[in-house]
């Protein structure tokens, strides 16, 4: 069977490249999602199964993570994927955004490894959480001050379960930007409402190393910390952001 993960925001671009790679590598992936007509698709076509998600509702969060434990006895690692993005002036934000980004990022996540983790801790092996942070959540971002609060709590959150659930569970976290996807397509459209193309090719002019990363790339580095490859990595957050603010 190999070991059972689920990744959440499996419908999506970093979600199906860990999925597919996952899956390939021998582990049992279940793709988790809100989106249930892609996670279909993108499910048949990555050889994983699925389960419905919504990370914006603590009880489908547990629903599910309870679901796929007992389906396959066990869970060996959560990669805590799902997000959104919005793009907002700081003096702009609304009630309704700040719930919406803080829900699905970070409430719905922290509730994911708190019952993911819980089921780990059962393991003669224990098992690994990997969360999808941001470079967002690492610096000011005066157009994403929700988006980056939530992947900062993510970070911070990274830390402390890391500490709650040693020595069995380790948890990871990695923090990405540009990566080329849907959310950063629709990142760009919306900088390009905003500002014209000036905002969207600044931002591009910041990344060091000249382009944007692959959603593979991303998943490259998730699934090497939840490997025994990383066995002695905990607690800590890992750039892969192509050298975006350095300067
Ligand atoms: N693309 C980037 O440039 C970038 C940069 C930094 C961090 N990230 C992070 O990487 C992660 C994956 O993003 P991606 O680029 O693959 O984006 P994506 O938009 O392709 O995928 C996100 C997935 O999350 C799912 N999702 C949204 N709301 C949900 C909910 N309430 N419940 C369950 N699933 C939900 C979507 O349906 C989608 O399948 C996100 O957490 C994102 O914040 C992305």
């Amino acid at each position: 069977m190999g070991r059972v993960v689920i990744v959440t925001g499996g419908a999506g671009g970093i979600g199906q490249a860990l999925g597919a790679t996952m899956a390939a590598n021998g582990d049992t992936v279940v793709l988790a999602d809100i989106n249930m007509e892609r996670l279909q698709e993108v499910a048949a076509a990555t050889g994983c199964d699925f389960v419905h998600m919504d990370m914006g509702n603590v009880a489908s969060v547990r629903t599910a993570i309870a679901t796929v434990a007992q389906k396959y006895g066990r869970i060996d690692v959560l990669i805590n994927n799902a997000g959104i993005f919005r793009l907002e002036p700081m003096l702009d934000v609304t009630e309704e955004t700040y719930d919406l980004l803080m829900d699905i990022n970070l409430k719905g996540a922290f509730f994911a490894l708190q019952a993911a983790g819980a089921e780990m801790l059962k393991n003669e092996t224990g098992g690994v959480v990997v969360n999808v942070a941001s470079a967002a959540g690492r610096s000011g971002r005066p157009t994403q001050t929700i988006y980056g609060l939530s992947k900062a709590g993510m970070v911070h959150m990274t830390k402390s379960a890391a500490i709650a659930l040693a020595p069995k569970v380790r948890v990871c976290c990695v923090c990405p930007a540009a990566v080329d996807t849907d959310m950063m397509a629709a990142n760009f459209a919306a900088r390009r409402a905003v500002s014209g193309d000036a905002e969207a090719e600044a931002f591009k002019a910041k990344l060091l190393l000249g382009r944007m990363s692959t959603a593979q790339e991303v998943a490259d580095l998730v699934i090497y910390l939840a490997s025994d490859k990383a066995a002695y990595i905990t607690g800590g957050s890992v750039d892969i952001s192509g050298g975006l603010d350095m300067h």
